[in-house]
């Protein structure tokens, strides 16, 4: 059907602000919450209240023996690293496709992050993972990017079998699965970001996970100095006499921040079983159509769906480039297509390219270039994403995003491909 575009004077599919993706969800109920807490304490320096219930609750949500919860997801990542402890010559292999955050704790500890390509789900790739393990190799963190959860099976056994300690960065994945067992579970430790537009969030704020009694000791050492150390940690432990000022840092969350995250983590599972279901819906209705490459799992693999990720194929829509197409369909008032800035390739960022002058430590130690993570830089020139809502009354947005989509793709040959 021909029909003008937005971007040549037509129509635009979707007027002002009806397409917009509200996240999170803030009910009376979450108002509530905090109005009880503001009541409570707004300063908690020991694990009792608020942060006592919602540790215990994502224990039990994940099956782990110790939750932390710190003000932010870079803050969990630095006490995992530090809980872990990595120290100079450690070698530690890292997604070469992440958010920076995953990775930049890591140069506190004076380890060397070590970048690893990506397979087709923009997740680590276990043959370059195992290529690039050396004898300095100590630990292997990886992302379940987008919400996707990583090839675990692989990534567990090269981890065993060289001798690594396995860690996650969960922040795009809350309660996602694989083979029924939740992201965040597979490590030795795991980190999430509770930032404002994660899936479970508190606005701020952060979490560490893990089994071990020594990660978790180490890592109120860092951030949550006297009273948690001094109640937590055993009067016999060797780190006990340090536990007034622990290692100075201090990384606790806002009782407010956790409040709000309590109360999220309430709706948490029905919020995925509703973005499930519109994903799928998704899938359904964009597939088909030329030029899109829609994402597809196994049954064993339940994403969070943080992201409909599309991966764009420019050679089926005569030559488009995705610049040109997401033009268009920002100009058809489609304003959440999203391609993704900061979230990119770690080589494309100067601090892994030459850190000298913030990290002259790592001067010589750390020099990518463009050209390093074929796969990973693929993947990200292809990438278009799309929030996913969660509701049946979330359904006529998304109907709005597929009839946008629809039309710029069978309108397509007449965009001006130069702009
Ligand atoms: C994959 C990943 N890791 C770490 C972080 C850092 O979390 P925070 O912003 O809570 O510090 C983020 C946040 O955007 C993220 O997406």
């Amino acid at each position: 059907m021909k029909t003008k575009l937005a971007i040549n004077g037509g129509e635009k599919t979707i007027q002002g602000d009806q397409g917009r993706f509200i996240w999170p969800e803030l009910t009376e109920r979450t108002k509530q919450r905090v109005l009880e807490q503001l009541a409570e304490s707004i300063s908690i320096y020991n694990r009792s209240g608020v942060i006592e219930r919602l540790e215990d609750s994502l224990k039990d949500y994940h099956g782990v023996k110790h939750a932390l919860l710190t003000n932010s997801g870079t803050s969990a990542l630095h006490s995992m690293f530090v809980g872990e402890n990595f120290g100079e010559g450690d070698e530690v292999l890292v997604p070469g496709y992440t958010f920076y955050a995953t990775v930049t704790p890591l140069l506190f500890t004076n380890a060397t992050p070590v970048l690893v390509d990506c397979d087709d789900n923009g997740n680590m790739c276990p043959s370059d993972l195992e290529s690039k393990i050396t004898k300095k190799s100590k630990g292997v963190i990886v992302t379940h990017m987008w919400g996707v959860p990583a090839q675990m099976k692989a990534i567990s056994e090269i981890a065993q079998n060289n001798n690594l300690l396995l860690m996650e960065d969960g922040s795009h994945a809350h309660g996602a699965t694989l083979n029924g067992k939740k992201v965040g579970s597979f490590g030795h430790s795991s980190a999430f970001s509770m930032q404002g537009q994660k899936t479970l969030t508190g606005g701020e704020g952060g979490f560490l996970l893990t089994d071990e009694d020594e990660v978790f000791y180490r890592a109120l050492m860092l951030g949550h100095y006297n009273k948690r150390c001094k109640q937590e940690i055993p009067a016999d432990h060797p780190l006990s006499i340090h536990s007034v000022t622990g290692m100075g840092l201090k990384f606790r969350i806002h009782p407010i921040a956790a409040a709000i995250a309590e109360e999220q983590l309430d709706n948490l599972d029905g919020i995925l079983r509703g973005r499930r279901e519109i994903a799928q819906y998704m899938i359904n209705s964009l597939s088909g159509l030329p030029g899109l490459k829609l994402p597809r799992f196994e049954d064993s693999i339940k994403p969070s769906w943080y992201a409909f990720t599309i991966g764009y194929e420019s050679d089926e829509l005569g030559g488009l480039s995705r610049e040109r197409f997401f033009e268009a369909v920002q100009a058809e008032g489609l304003m959440e297509v999203d391609i993704p800035g900061s979230t990119c390739p770690l080589n494309y960022h100067s601090l892994f390219q030459n850190p000298s002058r913030i990290f002259p430590k790592y001067d010589e130690k750390i020099k990518y270039v463009r050209g390093d993570l074929p796969n990973a830089e693929r993947f990200h020139s292809r990438l278009l994403k799309l929030p996913v809502w969660h509701s049946e009354g979330h359904l006529k947005k998304v109907d709005l995003y597929i009839k946008g989509i629809t039309k710029v793709i069978e309108n397509h040959r007449e965009i001006n491909k130069n702009g």
